[in-house]
């Protein structure tokens, strides 16, 4: 190339630069962008379960049920209601009549499943307490759940204490899973003592031998279950919960074991009930089928090995459908909350009515259905990066290094004919300036312009490859690999840690300005130093994609909420970076549609997660308070300054450990 087509070659590049959309402010529809768009992108009424809405201002609503029917309240009311009770974003907000509906939704759909199918026994759901630990949503789950003698399952002694005092029904079951020493059964036999009705699982051969000797020793007889493990193996991520290798239950040779020392000690009348988990959030009704058909088996020969029973408990895995495709991903589940009863039900009434064996009660212990909906993690969005080329330097300088010319030279060839070609020379001449870069022959200014004009290619390219019949996945890639990053005022490890263990699916959408169209394509960066810290997987209208469609920042406050967030994410969180438990809020809608602030919890103090990891707030002031003194007396700095740091430090020990504007 000639100086002359040189320098005809960078004007051109300099006005095309600075002509060229960026990636993701295109309008994608041509026609105005209605609310419905909205709800259409988020998929708030595939994944929503009819608890979320949009109202005509934009603005997401949840739907709240109420005994006078449904009362939508504006999320931008309870945000409003947050910050006049001096409650920062980040917040987990529970919403408390979504739990309330859950569980009469579960017990009432059970209870119409029966009637359907003439089922000759009861149904009774119990709550995993590990689901949600959290004081206050057990006392929800077990005010709300009185009515229908909802139990609570417990799988530590602590779990057992919170249980033991918070059932307000005797008539609710206490069913206890998990290793169990002595101390775990004698506090069960003091439940039963005073009028609970609890039950003993037995998860391996030795507990039946400490069973047998506590309730010897209190003098009550004991309720016992046992847990067997199942040959069905489930689809999704927890299919190792069942099957020969699963940690729990026990195997067949070990149940005969049992069912022999329990006959020995002239006991076999205390076991009353067979117990199955075959995992959580169970995707395939179709697995969910051949379990209860197989435990079928076990319960009828059980009963023909003498054992009186009754008692027929499914464990957990009634499914979320996160990301609202309604299929067997794991993040989905193909099957409704009645198909679910009428198929167990089905299954149990058929097996056993074959054997003349009386109905059992049905139990489950549905954790992530009941209380997932009820909690909103909501955080503000503090900065945007993004990936758009900057304008160049009019005119660029004289005698560039000889790859920027290739750059500037692709860039000014691009045709949707050839974009491989234009992608790979771009990468090439890109690295090529890298390495001269590296080599002292280009300058960090030359350096700054061969990206530059490198980005300027790849949002080119990308703007034409929905043109290009068969794209590679190199091509296809250049859109995520442009999209911007939000940052957001959370913790991923704290609040979200499945999406970050386990590469959970959550919903995520922004709670304002929905009868906008949102123009940026983005990834959602957390507040920790870590690049595990993000959100880069979403649900999506056709199919789950890798960027989130969010709007331009301006002026505003921008917050997002993930949704379908109460189950395992509050007390699995971590401490990463010291961001602690986060602000949270219960929330109440009245009959009358009236939003009721029921109950708030600051979260952590920096203060109180330095002392989750040792680090005592008051010797760590008073080590402070040493340094600053010292320099006081050698004259760095003045008394007066002195106590202006030890204020600071003071507040900061008990602020929030999240940014505060
Ligand atoms: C024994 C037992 N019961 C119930 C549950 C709750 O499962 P889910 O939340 O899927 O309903 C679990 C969780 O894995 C469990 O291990």
């Amino acid at each position: 190339m000639n100086t002359e087509q040189q320098s005809a070659s960078k004007n051109r590049l300099s006005q095309r630069v600075r002509r060229d959309p960026p990636v993701g402010e295109t309008s994608t529809t041509g026609t105005a962008w209605t609310v419905e768009d909205a709800k259409e992108l988020y998929g708030t009424e595939r994944w929503g379960m009819g608890y979320f809405g949009v109202s005509e201002s934009g603005n997401l609503t949840v739907n709240a049920p109420t005994t006078r029917g449904v009362q939508a309240i504006e999320f931008t009311e309870i945000m409003e209601g947050l910050q006049q009770r001096g409650l920062n974003m980040p917040v987990m907000l529970r919403l408390e009549n979504l739990v309330d509906d859950r569980i009469t939704e579960l017990n009432e759909t059970f209870a119409r499943a029966i009637q359907e199918a003439n089922y000759r026994g009861d149904y009774r759901g119990v709550f995993p307490i590990k689901v949600n630990q959290q004081s206050h949503v057990i006392s929800e789950i077990a005010r709300y759940g009185e009515r229908f003698d909802h139990g609570l399952e417990a799988g530590s002694k602590a779990e057992l204490l919170i249980a033991m005092s918070t059932l307000p029904s005797h008539e609710s079951l206490i069913v206890c899973n998990g290793y169990k020493d002595a101390e775990f059964i004698d506090l069960g036999l003091q439940a039963q003592r005073i009028g609970f009705q609890i039950f003993f699982v037995v998860e391996t051969p030795n507990e039946i031998s400490l069973i047998l000797e506590r309730s010897k020793h209190w003098d009550v007889e004991p309720s016992i279950g046992v847990r067997v493990k199942l040959s069905t193996k489930i689809d999704g991520h927890w299919s190792n919960d069942s099957g020969d290798r699963s940690l729990f239950g026990l195997s067949t040779v070990q149940l005969i074991e049992i069912v022999d020392r329990l006959r020995t000690a002239n006991m076999l009348h205390c076991l009353r009930m067979l117990h199955f988990h075959l995992g959580s959030q169970i995707p395939n009704i179709r697995n969910i089928r051949d379990g209860v058909n197989e435990a079928c088996r076990y319960y009828i020969d059980l009963i023909a090995e003498g054992a009186p029973m009754g008692f027929f408990d499914l464990g957990g895995g009634l499914a979320v459908d996160y990301d609202g495709s309604g299929s067997t991903e794991g993040h989905s589940r193909n099957y409704d909350l009645h198909e679910y009863c009428v198929d167990i039900l089905d299954c149990v009434a058929t097996s056993l009515d074959r054997e003349n064996i009386p109905h059992p009660t049905l139990i489950t212990e549905s954790g992530r259905w009941t209380v997932a909906p009820m909690s909103v993690l909501l955080f503000n969005i503090l900065e945007v990066t993004d990936f758009q080329p900057h304008e160049l330097p009019d005119p660029l300088p004289e005698g560039i290094h000889q790859s920027i010319d290739c750059l500037i030279e692709t860039l000014n060839h691009i045709t949707t004919r050839r974009l491989q070609e234009n992608l790979n020379d771009a990468i090439y001449y890109r690295d090529e300036a890298r390495k001269a870069f590296q080599d002292g022959k280009v300058s960090l200014r030359e350096r700054a312009i061969a990206e530059n004009i490198c980005l300027t290619i790849l949002h080119k390219i990308a703007a034409q490859a929905p043109e290009m019949r068969r794209p590679s996945a190199s091509i296809l890639s250049i859109k995520d690999q442009l999209s911007d990053i939000y940052y957001g005022n959370f913790s991923v490890f704290q609040s979200l840690p499945d999406a970050w263990a386990i590469d959970q699916i959550f919903p995520v959408m922004p709670v304002q300005r929905l009868h906008e169209e949102p123009t940026r394509h983005a990834i959602i960066g957390d507040l920790t130093c870590d690049c595990d810290g993000q959100l880069n997987k979403f649900v999506g209208n056709q199919a789950n994609t890798s960027t989130l469609r969010l709007h331009e920042l301006n002026d505003e406050e921008y917050c997002l909420g993930v949704f379908l967030v109460g189950a395992y994410q509050e007390t699995l969180g971590d401490f990463h970076n010291l961001f602690g438990d986060t602000n949270v809020v219960s929330v109440r809608v009245s009959s009358e549609g009236r939003l009721q602030f029921v109950h708030e919890l600051k979260g952590d103090s920096i203060g109180d997660v330095l002392s989750y990891v040792e680090h005592q707030p008051q010797e760590i002031y008073g080590k402070f308070r040493s340094r600053a003194e010292e320099a006081v007396e050698a004259g760095r700095i003045t008394a007066s300054q002195q106590q202006e740091m030890l204020q600071l430090f003071d507040e900061s020990l008990r602020g929030y450990t999240y940014f505060e504007s």
